[in-house]
């Protein structure tokens, strides 16, 4: 089985199980709609590999890891994309919560995916109980304050912001969570699995902003133009899309030199840098005149799916 299918079927089989016929019919279609759609599930997925770079000796509970941060990443998504924040119409391609299902049940709908990323972690750890208080240490690190998603959408409110901190805080943490979860998942040290999780959150933050600039909203399944727009500090507006390019290229590098040296280190090599040309892909580098070597091939144990390669 995939990673991508290991993700997907670890999600669904939560839903079905957590997500009873009691609760309330629009709240729960509200949660499907915001977790069953085009995602890349790019953050199970790594947390999975990481997992199996670990010997993955508990695989329900590193599959709990990734549907956990999978979930809050969807809550952060649907709360993001509120008129509070970003006020946006599309995600994923289809309607944002709030567009199709109001505001208030976009309020909790996060909430609930919230709690049932815990209620995920809580329920499988009945396999490895002991393993159960890093894994909430570490997700939480992800998510709340005083670095983590949270904390980075926080950044927006404040009159002065660093940058590097707001993009680590709102996406690089969950990655790090990804990372490290997948190796306390496995029972193996997390420190060695931090700065790929950095590198590579950081990385997706960047090139989400080039991509703000350079791509397409019917490609990407949401709108673009929204930094500018909202004011929101951007690594394209503050280097310029050159710089940005290769801020993102040197992001990906350092990402692919912190592997630790492990069976799985080609695999995961592999699957950063192809990721890289599905974020940044080279004829977008070529359009800012920064060509990269994006290397081939693909792995078959990792999936594509998601948002895609989108140039102005
Ligand atoms: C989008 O994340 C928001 C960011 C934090 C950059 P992804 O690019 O992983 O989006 P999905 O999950 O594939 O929709
Ligand atoms: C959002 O960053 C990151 C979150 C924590 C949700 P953005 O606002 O740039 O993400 P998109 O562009 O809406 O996906
Ligand atoms: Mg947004
Ligand atoms: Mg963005």
């Amino acid at each position: 089985m995939s990673l991508l299918e290991r993700a997907e079927r670890s999600l669904a089989d939560y839903f079905d199980q957590l997500v009873s016929p009691q609760t309330p019919p629009r709240l729960a279609a509200a949660m499907r709609h915001a977790v069953f759609s085009s995602g890349a599930r790019i953050r199970p997925q790594l947390c999975t590999a990481v997992a199996l770079a670990c010997g993955d000796d508990a695989p329900g509970l590193s599959d709990a890891m990734g549907s956990a941060i999978e979930l809050m990443h969807c809550a952060s998504l649907v709360h993001d994309d509120m008129p509070a924040f970003d006020n946006a119409d599309t995600r994923r391609g289809q309607p944002t919560v709030h567009k199709a299902f109001g505001e208030p049940l976009a309020l909790l709908t996060g909430d609930a995916l919230i709690v049932l990323a815990y209620q995920v972690l809580a329920h499988a750890a009945a396999q490895e109980p002991q393993r159960l208080g890093a894994l909430i240490r570490n997700l939480s690190a992800g998510v709340g304050v005083p670095s983590g998603i949270v904390a980075g959408q926080a950044w927006e409110c404040e009159v002065r912001a660093d940058l590097s901190e707001y993009q680590r805080a709102k996406t690089g943490a969950l990655f790090v969570a990804a990372t490290c979860g997948g190796a306390l998942a496995a029972g193996s040290d997390p420190q060695p699995w931090t700065p790929l999780g950095a590198f590579l959150g950081e990385a997706y933050q960047v090139a989400d902003d080039i991509r703000d600039v350079m791509g397409h909203a019917q490609a990407l399944g949401k709108p673009v133009g929204q930094d500018a727009l909202h004011g929101r500090p951007s690594v394209a507006q503050s280097l310029g899309l050159a710089g940005a390019v290769v801020y993102f290229q040197n992001l990906m590098d350092q990402a692919v030199d912190s592997i630790p040296d492990c069976g799985a280190r080609e695999l995961l090599s592999q699957v950063v840098r192809r990721e890289s040309e599905r974020l940044v892909p080279t004829s977008m580098c070529e359009a800012v005149g920064q060509p990269y070597p994006h290397l081939q091939p693909v792995p078959a144990a990792m999936a594509v799916r998601g948002t895609g390669n989108a140039v102005a």
